[in-house]
């Protein structure tokens, strides 16, 4: 089965997830590519993608399921029998139920998940004194994510048809991890390093920021604790402080290898 067109669909504050994609569809070896970056800003319309197009679905795990955001987003792509290959990208720690949960919803809208994989990305809250999966995906992450892209093509041909495909099973349970309650609590800014740029403006994905009496303001309410402002500021003006940043770094440096799904 040949796929002219790969369509990629990611949601990527701090871009791992977005990394991860873009490997994946280099194995995939499609004469094109397109892609709906829902980072920022979801689609005004929903978008129906046919059964012609092969599909990468990227985004991050939050909390052991699938970035509340992300979902929300990805709800606006309808597809026809359309083949997709979920992927979740995780901090090291894991991934628990978000793979099955966006296969599960890719499903109920259309799709046809024809492979599947969870892959390490640097963590949100890593920091230079407390690095947690720093530097992920590196060149052998993202050597397995274009392989694996690969195999899935091999996959697809074997089976000459999408019919003739077993459903696909990943790890994960349903019900999905119920999510523990979020505390308000957004990125401060030192106001001595901060140049008023606006970039943390710019790539803030819900609008959380902006200018208040002539300083930096991040609503704690809006803000979904990406670190994307953190990881950007081209000043290094901006920081998130949290317990889990010591509590992760020391419990989950041991590397975690991709987990992949045929
Ligand atoms: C609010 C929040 C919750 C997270 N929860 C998890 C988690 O449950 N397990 C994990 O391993 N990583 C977790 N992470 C880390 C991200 O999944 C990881 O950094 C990912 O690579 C970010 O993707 P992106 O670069 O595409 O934004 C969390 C990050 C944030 C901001």
């Amino acid at each position: 089965m040949q796929y002219k067109n790969i369509h990629l669909i990611y949601f990527s504050p701090t871009h791992t997830s977005a990394k991860i994609s873009y490997a994946i569809a280099e194995g995939l070896e499609a004469e094109t590519l397109s892609e709906s970056d829902i980072t920022c800003e979801g689609l005004k319309e929903p978008l129906l993608i046919g059964e012609n197009e092969l599909v990468i679905v990227a985004v991050p795990v939050y909390g052991g399921r699938v970035a509340e955001t992300a979902m929300e987003r990805i709800r606006m792509f309808q597809g026809k029998d359309t083949p997709v290959i979920p992927v979740v990208v995780y901090g090291n720690r894991d991934y628990e139920d978000a793979l099955k949960e966006l296969s599960d919803t890719l499903v109920v809208q259309g799709f046809i998940p024809v492979s599947a994989g969870a892959f390490v990305g640097e963590h949100s809250y890593s920091r230079k004194d407390m690095p947690i999966a720093a530097g992920r995906p590196d060149k052998d992450d993202l050597f397995k994510a274009s392989q694996f892209g690969h195999d899935t093509l091999k996959k697809l041909d074997d089976a000459g048809c999408l019919s003739k495909l077993p459903v696909l099973e990943v790890k994960g349970n349903y019900p999905y991890k119920v999510k523990g309650p979020s505390t308000p609590q957004a990125p401060v800014t030192d106001e001595e390093l901060c140049t008023q740029c606006e970039y943390c403006i710019d790539v803030c994905p819900v609008t959380a920021i902006s200018i208040v009496d002539d300083r930096m303001f991040s609503d704690p309410v809006l803000c979904i604790k990406c670190c994307a402002c953190v990881k950007e500021c081209p000043e290094g003006a901006r920081t998130f402080d949290t317990p889990y940043t010591a509590m992760l770094h020391k419990n989950f440096s041991a590397r975690r290898e991709p987990e992949l799904f045929f």
